[in-house]
Formats: structure tokens, C-alpha cells, sequence
């Protein structure tokens, strides 16, 4: 059980780490914030990393519904559920992320309700959204379990949560310890340890889990229906030069990263 303090202490932390560190900023390399650097984004984060979100995640499903997005970094999943007619609302830790999702919608002229706020504390009323979206975020918050019971908290009777989590595929049994041995980090750390080190594309990420099926379902028991699906995508967990090996290594990349992540569809 860890003390109000520390908890305060991990999540001071953390909040630094990605107040710094904006989601997607390496994506492009076009002048930041210009319209040709976003449609970059958007293009290989729909296209490349992620072939399957656009349908698994749901975007044009939810027409004058109320949904949150937790942790919405730079904005890129809301606009598409607001461009499809949502009503939006999102949260994210950071200003950085809030402030930048703010103009995006602005150049967009859409509209959505953001804030800073913590997923372990939900700034909302019991039963307020249709949807709950949230895509790689879940597993960096200190509490996740207090995360999810929020998540059910928020949602109305029937309601819907739509999330992402780290899988623990071949990069957590195989490249890990690859890799760490090679750099002098294994068997001194753990696999756990380990997925710290190298899991995000910056490196070094206070706090991040990954998870076998069983592992992640467990999370949901408060939920009246709860499914775990993966599908193939690379990811963009594997460190910013790899990316830029060719198209061969992508597909083969496609192939071996079945496990890349859980999509759970949980109603409340
Ligand atoms: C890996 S990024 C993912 C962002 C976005 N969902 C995406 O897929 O690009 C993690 C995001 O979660 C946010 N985050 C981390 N811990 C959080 C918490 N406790 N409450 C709310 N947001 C949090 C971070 O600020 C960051 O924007």
C-alpha cells in the first residue's frame, strides 16, 4: 500500500515526464504545427502504427453521444470522435497536451470540453458518459485500478469503455532482454524493469505495465461485459531509429507484434 505522499511523489513525477515529452511529436519531422505536420500525424498513426484503431477504436461510431477521452495528449483520437459527431470531453495531465489539443479543435472549429485533470480522480458526476475512450494511457497511472473503477464510475448504466493497453508480446520476452543484455542491463533488471527502460520511445517512463490477457481482463470484474482483442500493428514502442528501417522490416514487424496491445471493450 503506498502512502497519500509517495502517491502524490510518483504521480509529481510522472506528470513531469510527459509535460515534456508530448505524444506523436516524432511522428513528422515537417514544421511543427503547421497543417502538413498534423496531417502527417494523422496519416501514420491511422495508417502505419496503428492500421486498425480508426475501426477498433470506434471514431465514427458514437454520433451525439457524450464521450471522455482520458489522456488525450496531443489531441488526435478526440477530433476524430468529434469530426463523427461526438459530443467530446477530455482530460489529459499535462498542460502541454491540454493547450495543444485546445488549438487543434480551434483550427478545426470543433468543439470539446478539456481540462488537466488525473484519470485516478474523474473531475465528473456518477453516470455522465456514453463512451470512455483511452488509448495507452492507463497503464502509466499510478493506481490503475482506482483508474478503472473511475472509468466505471463515470460511465452511464450501459455505457461503454473503450481502452488500449500494452500487451506483453516479443519485445517484453524477446527484444528486452535482447537488447538490455547487449547495452548491460540484463539479467540485472527484470523484465518489468526493463519495460521501463525501453518501452516508450523516449525512454525511461516512470510508470508502465504490460499485459497477458488474463492479466488485463482481471482489472475489469467490476464491469457487467469485458473483452480483450488484439490485432497486428507495429507500434510505436520500439524507439524512434527503427522506424526508419524500410517497409520489409515494417511488415515483418506486423507480423510478430500480434500481441502489441489489448483493445478492452468493457459495459458498465
Ligand atoms: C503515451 S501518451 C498517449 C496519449 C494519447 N492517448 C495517444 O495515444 O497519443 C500518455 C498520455 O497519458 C497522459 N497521462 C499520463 N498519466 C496520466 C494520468 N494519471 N491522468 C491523465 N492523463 C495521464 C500523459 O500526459 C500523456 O498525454
Amino acid at each position: 500500500m503506498v502512502s497519500g505522499k509517495m502517491a502524490r511523489g510518483i504521480l509529481k513525477v510522472s506528470k513531469s515526464y510527459w509535460e515534456t515529452r508530448l505524444p506523436q511529436r516524432w511522428y513528422s519531422k515537417k514544421e511543427y504545427g503547421t497543417d502538413a505536420y498534423w496531417e502527417e500525424i494523422v496519416r501514420k498513426r491511422y495508417l502505419t502504427y496503428f492500421p486498425y484503431l480508426y475501426t477498433a477504436a470506434e471514431f465514427r461510431k458514437h454520433s451525439g453521444k457524450k464521450v471522455l477521452e482520458i489522456g488525450v495528449g496531443v489531441g488526435t483520437d478526440l477530433l476524430q470522435f468529434a469530426k463523427h459527431g461526438a459530443e467530446c470531453y477530455g482530460i489529459d495531465l499535462t498542460k502541454a497536451g491540454i493547450k495543444t489539443t485546445k488549438k487543434r479543435f480551434e483550427d478545426a472549429k470543433l468543439k470539446a470540453n478539456l481540462q488537466v485533470a488525473n484519470a485516478e480522480k474523474l473531475p465528473f458526476k456518477d453516470d455522465t458518459f456514453d463512451v470512455v475512450y483511452s488509448m495507452g494511457v492507463i497503464h502509466h497511472v499510478p493506481d490503475m485500478k482506482k483508474a478503472v473503477s473511475e472509468i466505471h464510475r463515470v460511465l452511464k448504466p450501459g455505457g461503454k469503455a473503450i481502452l488500449w493497453f500494452y500487451g506483453k508480446d516479443w519485445k517484453y520476452y524477446l527484444w528486452f532482454p535482447l537488447w538490455g543484455f547487449i547495452q548491460g542491463h540484463f539479467p540485472k533488471e527484470n523484465l518489468n524493469q526493463l519495460a521501463h527502460r525501453y518501452m516508450e520511445v523516449e525512454g525511461n517512463v516512470p510508470i508502465v505495465r504490460m499485459f497477458r490477457k488474463k492479466e488485463i481482463l482481471a482489472y475489469f470484474t467490476e464491469f457487467s461485459n469485458a473483452r480483450a482483442f488484439n490485432h497486428r500493428g507495429y507500434g510505436t514502442s520500439l524507439g524512434k531509429k527503427f522506424y526508419k528501417i524500410n517497409k520489409a522490416f515494417a511488415a515483418v514487424m506486423n507480423v510478430l507484434s500480434r500481441y502489441n496491445g489489448w483493445t478492452i471493450k468493457a459495459v458498465k
